[in-house]
């Protein structure tokens, strides 16, 4: 490790082994994971804290409900915490437990120290408590007898206590937060913390509890357990060595660059935690960052409203890449988003199948068809779109590393699959499959081959934070060797460095497209069952066709809910298609299975519901209008990736829709 290297030193929360973790709670590791795993891509020396806060009220009772002695009860929990972290590739240096001797030694240098200088003192503690948030409140807080935060009723509790002289250090405080304006963010939860609890005056804080014993007692006063957010908060210390024999973890990576949570501790990170590291003495962590909640429709995902989603389910079923690619792309970091399972599948199909997968299966089977699977040396002669496509690759790097830097996520995945679509978007207009006919575009063809699979290279590079299994498996395909300096941050200032010659070999598609409706019984109902199989298809069979009461309400008083805007009306992508094949689906009379032409390297397979007008042999050679970016389905098991256009008369008549001059194969209505 070069004493020069830039450091960078990212916490999570530490989470309470009450229960099992749920998939709000991997939203802020995966987060922090990413955003940890794209500091060292860039080359920083970086250190992500995670761990479990085992101690406090909360804990104590969770065990006895259980039956178990707190301790036996943490450590399931924790076995648990931990797998999950591992299946969710989660890369943290250093996992810490407050139960271990290094962090309660440390607390209890931290307690004494507070206390021999005077800004702990002995009293008697009579208010309000909320056990799940374990948090103390006074009257003026609390909101009809239930805690402000979390809603649930908080208790009474009268004991002796140890209390922390906050007013003391308040108003420096305030001046550290308007002098430092990224140590809150996002700004609007700094405004929170200003005007409802800083503005309206701090109050010494109860720092111990003397009524139950799970908790690290007071050297002093071993009657008394050191509460629980004093003892938590200080992991961030605790674990880099702080009071400890040896510091150089400390010295090294202290003061924290980002601690990352949701918005309902923000309060403990930005009042107490700073507070008591200036009683220390020690320098202030340069950001809090407070993210929104994952919610339901319900409300936030907790398991006391039981609307828990369990990570462990989705990834056994769509693997942890596409997890967390939902996770950190769906919802604006900061806002609350709503996880809804229908949302994810869709951006499993259209963005990793349909955009990442679709970009990688193509260029790999052309490198084969035309090159041998040898990928092809570029001719030195540049067209405007290889120029485009070439900067639009080279400047997503340090655009990626702006929206990082703000930890805007989505935002940054956003701008990755710019460069996704522009390369998809390169095959379009390239025609690969057109120059392959002409000997003489030989070079040209490999220049277009070459850019795809360069860019490709780009792509896996900086998918590595947010995906890191992904990358892996679009190297084996692209013949790049493992931990080869072609997947390097700097690799990316050149364009051109990957070696033509290399052998590429197309694999197992990426990301298998999914089948919603099933998948979305399969999340909700536990299983598909044959009526609920039977009964879709024939939903899928009738098409758009919509039912005659939903026909009634467009034509009705719902008619101006109709109206769509160019807009909408744009995303449909229709082209023209020459049908090469026709034969009927077993098992039905409706349906024909049609192998299209759309303009494309490989015909599209059409499932149609013409026979009844349309015989198989009549078809090949026809063309007709088709709707090429409809989500593929399966219609009688067989997948469907388009749909033949058709016009319908008032007495079932049906023709298929042509133009009226002859166009080639993937002509665009627009
Ligand atoms: N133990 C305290 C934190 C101490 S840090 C010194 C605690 N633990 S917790 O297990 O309740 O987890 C809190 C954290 O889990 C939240 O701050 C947040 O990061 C994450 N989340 C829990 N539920 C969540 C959602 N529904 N949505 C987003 N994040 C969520 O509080």
């Amino acid at each position: 490790m070069e004493q020069g290297e830039k450091t960078f030193f990212i916490t999570t929360p530490i989470y309470y082994p009450s229960d099992k973790l749920h998939v709000g709670h991997s939203y802020t590791t995966v987060a922090a994971d990413a955003l940890a795993r794209f500091k060292r891509l860039m080359g920083f020396d970086v250190r992500f804290l995670t761990g479990t806060d085992e101690h406090g009220q909360k804990i104590q009772r969770s065990a006895e409900a259980a039956g178990k002695t707190p301790q036996l009860f943490v450590d399931e929990v924790v076995s648990w915490i931990k797998k999950l972290w591992a299946t969710l590739d989660i890369s943290y240096n250093d996992f810490i437990r407050t139960t271990e001797p290094r962090h309660k030694k440390a607390v209890q240098y931290i307690f004494n120290k507070l206390f021999e200088q005077g800004d702990i003192y002995k009293g008697h503690y009579e208010g309000w408590y909320c056990t799940p948030c374990e948090a103390f409140w006074t009257a003026r807080q609390v909101n009809e007898g239930n805690c402000p935060d979390c809603g649930r009723p908080v208790e009474l509790v009268a004991e002796e206590g140890y209390f922390f002289r906050m007013s003391k250090y308040a108003d420096k405080l305030l001046q550290h937060i308007e002098e430092n304006p990224d140590f809150i963010q996002p700004s609007s939860r700094k405004n929170e913390m200003i005007n409802n609890f800083l503005r309206p005056g701090l109050e010494d804080l109860c720092i111990s509890r003397s009524t139950f014993d799970w908790g690290i007692p007071i050297p002093f006063a071993p009657d008394n357990v050191i509460y629980v957010w004093l003892d938590a908060l200080s992991n961030y210390i605790t674990a880099l060595g702080y009071s400890s024999d040896d510091e150089t973890l400390f010295n090294r990576y202290w003061p924290a660059d980002v601690h990352l949570m949701a918005k309902e501790i923000i309060r403990f990170h930005t009042i107490y935690w700073p507070i008591f590291l200036m009683a220390l003495g020690i320098p202030l962590p340069k950001q809090v960052f407070g993210h929104g909640w994952l919610i339901m429709k319900e409300g936030k995902m907790s398991k006391s409203r039981g609307n828990v989603i369990d990570p462990m389910r989705l990834i056994d079923r769509y693997g942890s890449d596409s997890l967390r690619y939902f996770l950190l792309r769906e919802i604006p970091f900061g806002a609350d988003g709503v996880f809804n399972n229908e949302s994810m599948l869709q951006r499993i199909n259209t963005d990793l199948a349909n955009d990442l997968g679709n970009l990688l299966s193509r260029t790999i089977t052309m490198v084969e068809r035309y090159f041998g699977g040898i990928i092809p040396a570029p001719e030195a002669a540049e067209e405007p779109v290889d120029r485009e496509l070439r900067e639009t690759a080279l400047s997503t790097p340090a655009r990626l590393e702006e929206l990082m830097s703000k930890l805007q996520f989505s935002g940054a995945l956003e701008a990755l699959w710019t460069l996704v679509r522009r390369s998809n978007k390169y095959i379009d207009e390239n025609m690969p499959w057109s120059l392959a006919k002409d000997e003489e575009k030989k070079g040209r063809l490999g220049s277009v081959l070459y850019n795809l699979c360069e860019s490709l290279r780009f792509i896996s590079v900086l998918l590595l934070p947010f995906m890191p299994r992904t990358p892996g498996r679009i190297w084996a395909q692209l013949g790049v060797e493992s931990s080869s300096e072609l997947q390097s941050w700097e690799s990316l200032t050149s364009w051109g460095l990957l070696k033509p010659g290399t052998r590429a070999e197309r694999r197992e598609d990426l990301f298998p497209r999914l089948d919603i409706e099933k998948e979305l019984k399969i999340l909700l109902e536990g299983k598909a069952t044959p009526e609920n199989e039977n009964r879709k298809e024939e939903e899928k069979e009738k098409g758009h066709t919509k039912t005659k009461d939903a026909q009634e309400k467009d034509t009705g008083e719902k008619a101006a809910e109709n109206i769509i805007s160019i807009d909408e009306f744009s995303r449909v992508e229709i082209r023209v298609g020459q049908i090469i094949s026709a034969e009927p689906v077993p098992k039905t009379d409706k349906l024909l299975l049609l192998k299209v032409n759309v303009g494309e390297e490989e015909p599209r397979q059409i499932v149609a519901g013409i026979a009844k007008f349309y015989s198989a042999e009549e078809l090949p050679g026809k063309k007709a209008l088709f709707v090429v970016n409809l989500q593929p389905v399966k219609l009688r098991g067989v997948l469907s990736e388009g749909m033949i256009l058709a016009a319908v008369s008032p007495d079932g008549k049906l023709a298929l829709t042509a133009v009226d001059r002859d166009l080639p194969p993937g002509s665009k209505i627009s």
